[in-house]
């Protein structure tokens, strides 16, 4: 057994002219939680997509279990127990929620000659997988539609936990939330890594990955700024490499030239003003 569930060499993914992603380095250790931090368009979700059998690289090494892997399939890749929970969640609002537990893997009973799903030990196991989520399930009948966004996002990873995921990927679970739903869906993430899991967190948000992250991959236009353990680098580190620490000073300088731009404009249009009282 590799010392690393999944490891990528160089890999590269291009669409036409456009670069994607360009010599990602990365390594993700089982029972960890490893966050892929970036801004918009840095090339994150290319990046789990890559891992969970949507693209092939273009170029580079894509090693499971220190095994050369290519998933032809975002099947195979869950088959090989990599599971994917993407923003849209894939749940049909009007079904039950246990209906949607067990979607694609109908849980079935023999019913004369016929088969048909086994509603009742369905829920029983639906409720069970929620509840050691942290998931408290008022009636596993009731639409899926009647949950909340944070809900929804521990039911998908209970979901995947249940199946029999080792690594689960989690493309931007706290974008849609309030901070109360946010802390919800970590504390699951926390969950999902004391199973020995391993999981990838895709976001956006610094201080969502601070306080569950192991690990820390940044990316930047499609360039890896490199992997940092926790210990290793502050929050503030983070988020000056995140934002790009120029741009930040840049916009900083440019607003207080709109101050100073300010103070002269008001002391132009007040001087008339007092020049008519005296
Ligand atoms: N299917 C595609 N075809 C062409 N360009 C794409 C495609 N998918 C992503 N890109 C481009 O790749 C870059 C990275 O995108 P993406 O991985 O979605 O970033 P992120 O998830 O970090 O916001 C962007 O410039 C985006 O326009
Ligand atoms: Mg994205």
């Amino acid at each position: 057994m590799s010392e690393f569930i999944l490891e990528l060499k160089k890999v590269s993914r291009y669409f036409g002219s456009v670069i994607a992603l360009k010599d990602i380095d990365m390594q993700v250790k089982m029972g960890e939680v490893h966050c892929l931090l970036g801004d918009n368009g840095a090339g994150k979700s290319t990046l789990i997509k890559t891992l969970a059998g949507v693209h092939v690289p273009s170029e580079g090494e894509f090693l499971l279990d220190g095994q050369p892997t290519c998933f032809n399939s975002p099947r195979s890749a869950l088959d090989a127990g990599i599971a994917t929970v993407y923003q849209d969640l894939a749940l049909v609002p009007l079904m039950s929620v246990t209906r949607n537990f067990f979607m694609g893997r109908e849980l079935t009973k023999k019913w004369g000659p016929f088969k048909v799903f086994d509603t009742k030990e369905a829920n029983k196991i639906a409720c069970a997988g929620l509840a050691e989520m942290g998931i408290d399930v008022r009636d596993p009948e009731h639409a899926i539609g009647t949950m909340s966004g944070g809900e929804k996002q521990c039911l998908a990873i209970a979901r995947a936990i249940h199946f029999g995921a080792k690594v689960l990927i989690l493309d931007e679970p706290t974008a849609a939330l309030g901070v109360k739903q946010s802390a919800n869906v970590l504390k699951v993430v926390a969950k999902a890594k004391a199973k020995g899991l391993a999981v990838i967190l895709i976001t956006h948000n610094v201080h969502h990955a601070y306080p569950v992250g192991d690990r820390f991959t940044l990316l930047n236009r499609g360039h890896s700024l490199g992997t940092f353990l926790k210990s290793d680098v502050s929050r503030e580190e983070i988020l000056e490499m995140m934002a790009g620490g120029q741009e930040l000073e840049a916009l900083e300088s440019e607003l207080e030239e709109f101050a100073r731009l300010d103070s002269v404009k008001n002391s132009v249009t007040q001087e008339p003003e007092a020049a008519a009282i005296a």
